[in-house]
């Protein structure tokens, strides 16, 4: 057994999250498809507390943690964060909000991620929302976003493209062969995309014809 998922584990043990039954949805598309845009949205509609992996580790940096440094490289240059860090990330987020209704957001980024995510928690996602959006419209959206984010310039944004064809794409792939993808066509604009979001939400029978 590797000494990473060990002590995962131990963290685990005996929390909230074992004893009661959670709802969560993953929210996953490349960089710049409107995850945490289209989150928002959710969050005011249907009740869910929105956790988005990659704001969890910036406020890691921020906070001056031991890995800051370690995490702040690898947001740098689009890498992915080894597992057992945004994980304990995510679950003290989700046991202080108190919620059982979570949206996950930038989660699993690949089958380690993934993997490790249901040793460790437990916890099967009831379906995955998958915001399918063409690169260039990405690329468009990312170099505008002006949030001062250190990752929206042309060089990592091309090695964040890369990272999710490569090994975030496989994930999706596999969550789809379980019949638990739901795509969303994210190049319209943001009320379009809710509209086609709200759907997957509203259970069947409340749907209203148009
Ligand atoms: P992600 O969380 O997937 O990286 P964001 O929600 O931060 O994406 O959106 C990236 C940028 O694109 C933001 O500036 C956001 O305002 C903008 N944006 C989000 N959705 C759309 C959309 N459907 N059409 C145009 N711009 C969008
Ligand atoms: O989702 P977001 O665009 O905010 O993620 C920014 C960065 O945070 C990613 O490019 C990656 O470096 C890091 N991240 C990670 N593991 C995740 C989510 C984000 O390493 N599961
Ligand atoms: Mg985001």
């Amino acid at each position: 057994m590797g000494t990473v998922i060990d002590a995962a584990n131990k963290e685990a043990n005996g929390s909230l999250l074992t004893d009661k039954k959670v709802t969560v949805v993953f929210v996953l598309g490349g960089p710049g498809s409107g995850k945490g845009t289209q989150c928002a949205n959710i969050v005011q509609h249907f009740g869910y507390i929105h956790l988005s992996a990659g704001d969890l580790l910036r406020a890691e940096i921020k906070s001056g943690s031991e890995n800051g440094t370690m995490i702040q490289n690898m947001i740098e240059e689009g890498k992915i964060v080894p597992s057992e860090v945004t994980i304990k990330l995510l679950q003290q987020a989700m046991e202080e909000s108190g919620n059982d209704k979570f949206l996950i957001d930038g989660f699993p980024r690949n089958e380690e991620n993934r993997a490790a995510f249901e040793l460790v928690t437990g916890i099967e996602p009831n379906f995955v929302l998958f915001f399918d959006c063409p690169e260039e419209e990405m690329e468009r959206r990312l170099l505008s976003r002006n949030q001062g984010r250190v990752d929206d310039n042309i060089e990592t944004i091309r090695k964040r493209f890369k990272v999710f064809m490569e090994s975030s794409l496989p994930v999706i792939e596999y969550y789809d062969s379980k019949g638990k993808v739901r795509k969303i066509d994210a190049a319209k604009p943001v009320e379009k995309v809710f509209e086609a979001v709200k759907v997957v939400f509203t259970p069947s029978g409340d749907q209203v014809a148009v």
